[in-house]
Formats: structure tokens, sequence, C-alpha cells
């Protein structure tokens, strides 16, 4: 019998309970062995939910179990660079989340520790593992729409408290999380423009803080250049009901439209609508996906499709964004 692979999760708020617990715990070779929150009766509360024999309210206790393989690290954005490179210091993989860092002087010392430690570092960009998503890139791979002309992405909700799973202070206050919307969902808006169209090589926006009485901005929009000539609009934030929206996207030989609420349509040039193979969008998709794929790179030595150098350039996108 193959060895399970130990994981332990870091930080036992909202996506770790909604994505990574319920992911690994979905993993039939994988054993949660330990979870870690400085808030001890979130920890506990984490460990009972999903069966998990060891509880710490620090991470450095947690990674000092040396039967521990991989952590996945959910913590506030600006613990992430720390966490990681203890992580990967101690021997551990790594999965940690958007944004990798909130700088970029830190997402390269984790590139660098794992490239010192050969362990693997993953970055949580889980829209690259929604199913219509990765269909589009293989519809553009294959030249379905031919060559990409423009690409518009909407990702924006009601911000924390009001999102789908944020509660929480933290990502109010710069000093935590580093930035605003852009460092919340407009790097993955970026990210996915990256992963379906190709590099970026020039942003310009605006931010605005609208809404929420913060520091950092609630709203952003920003124009991009990419790579291969085709331009690209995102609108993001925190000030936005309803919540989410989808990515367009023209090319000389169709469009696909995929809404997140109504899902992916695809048209030819006259904008007559192509049936799809239904085959084609079904299958797993999402966090769990998303997770499983970290697993199965350790389990057979590939490396995962959002690596820590991935994460940095989606972060410098959004960085470049605040002007920075
Ligand atoms: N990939 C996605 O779609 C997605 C969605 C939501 C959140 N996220 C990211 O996940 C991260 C966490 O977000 P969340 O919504 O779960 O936040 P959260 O506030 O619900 O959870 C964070 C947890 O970390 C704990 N924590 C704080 N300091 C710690 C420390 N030093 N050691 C251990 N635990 C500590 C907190 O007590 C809290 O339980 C953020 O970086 C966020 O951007 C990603």
């Amino acid at each position: 019998m193959t060895k399970k692979l130990r994981v332990g999760i870091i930080g036992c708020g909202a996506i770790a309970q909604e994505a990574h617990l319920k992911g690994y715990a979905a993993c039939k070779d994988v054993e949660i062995a330990a979870v870690c929150d400085v808030d001890g009766g979130r920890a506990r509360e984490a460990a009972g939910r999903f069966g998990v024999p060891d509880v710490y309210t620090s991470h450095q206790e947690l990674l000092a179990d040396r039967s521990i393989d991989a952590v996945s690290i959910c913590t506030p954005n600006y613990l992430h660079a720390t966490q990681t490179v203890d992580a990967l210091k101690a021997g551990k993989h790594v999965l940690v989340e958007k944004p990798m860092a909130t700088t970029r002087e830190d997402a390269q010392a984790m590139i660098d520790a794992a490239r010192k430690t050969g362990k693997t570092l993953m970055v949580g960009f889980t829209h690259r593992f929604f199913r219509a998503n990765r269909h589009m890139r293989k519809l553009i791979d294959r030249g379905t729409i031919g060559k990409v002309f423009s690409v518009r992405v909407r990702m924006a909700h009601r911000g924390p408290y009001e999102s789908w799973s944020a509660k929480a202070d933290w990502f109010f206050r710069h000093e935590m999380a580093g930035g605003g919307a852009v460092l919340d969902m407009g790097i993955h808006a970026l990210d996915i423009m990256r992963y379906l169209a190709g590099e970026i090589v020039e942003i310009t926006g605006m931010t605005a803080t609208v809404l929420h009485p913060i520091r950092d901005e609630d709203m952003a929009v920003a124009v991009v250049r990419f790579a291969g000539g085709a331009l690209g609009y995102v609108e993001t934030g925190w000030h936005s009901r309803p919540g989410f929206g989808g990515i367009e996207i023209y090319g000389s030989e169709g469009t696909m439209i995929h809404d997140y609420a109504k899902g992916l349509r695809l048209l030819n040039p006259k904008g007559e609508e192509i049936p799809q193979d239904a085959a084609e969008l079904e299958g797993d998709g999402g966090h769990d996906f998303e997770v499983r794929h970290f697993v199965e790179c350790l389990q057979t030595g590939i490396q995962p499709e959002v690596g820590g150098e991935d994460g940095y350039k989606s972060l410098d996108l959004a960085l470049r964004l605040y002007g920075k």
C-alpha cells in the first residue's frame, strides 16, 4: 500500500474550511494530520469538523512534526511569505493562498526557498481550476476562436462579510492585507487573463474607495496589453451586487462568454451560438480540483500548473496597478 500523504493546515478560517480541508478530505490517499490557528477555538472547531488529530496554535509547532509532508497556508496575506519560507525550510511542500505575498521581495524569497529546498510551491489561483475556464483555454489552444483580439474580466462582489466566504476585519487593514480589492479579487482576474490569453506586458488603471471606510481601494478598473497584441479590461471590487461576473474573449473566429452564473457560451463570427460538447464541460472543477492537483503533483513529481513564478507575475501586475 502506498504511504498516505500527510498534510497540515495553517490558518483555519473560511478558505481553509470551505476549500482546503474539504479538498484534502476528498482525497483518499491523504491524511489530514494537523491544523493550526492562533485562535485555538477555531483550530479545534476545524479539527472536530474534519476529524484531525493534532491541533496547534503556532505554525512553528506544526512544522516541527517531521511526519507532515505538505501544508496549506490559509492565513491573512501578510503572513504568507514568512510561513511559506518556514514551511519550505522545514521540508514541507506548500500550497499557499493568493496573493502569495504582499511585496515582490517576499514573493521572490518564497521562490528562492522552494528552489533551494527542492520542495514544491503552488499558489491557490482557484479560477484556473474551474472546469469552464479550463475548457476556454482548451478552445483557445485549439484555435477555435482564432486570434484573440480582446478579453474582458469582471470579478467583484460586495466585499468581506458579504462575499461567499470572507468574514474578517483583516481584509480591511492595510498592514495585514497589503491592499484592497485588487489584491483580493483583482489578482484572480489578472491571473485568469494570463492563463487564458498569455502574458500581459502593459497595465494601467484606476483604483477608488467608494463603499467601505478603508484606506485601500474597494474598486478598480484596469486595461492591459497582452504580449500577443490583444487588449484586455478588468473590473474588480468589493462594491458590487450581484457579485461576480465572468470572462468574455473576442477572437477572429469566434467569441467565448463565460458568465459565472449562467455558464459558458461559444459563438461563431456571425454571433450564432455553437452547441458545445457537454462531456467536455463535465467533471471536477474548483477548489477540490485545485487541492487534488497539488496532491497529484506531490505524488507524481510533476510541477504544479501555478507555481511560485506564476504567482509572482500575477502579484507583480496587481502591484503595478497600485503604481508600485
Ligand atoms: N483562492 C480563493 O478563491 C480564496 C478565497 C478566499 C480567501 N482566499 C485567501 O485565503 C487567505 C485566508 O482568507 P480567509 O477568508 O480564509 O480568512 P479568515 O480570516 O477566514 O481565515 C484566516 C485564519 O488565519 C488565522 N490566523 C491569523 N494569524 C495566524 C497565524 N499567525 N498562524 C495561524 N493562523 C493564523 C485566523 O485566526 C483565521 O482563522 C487569504 O490570503 C485570502 O486572500 C483565497
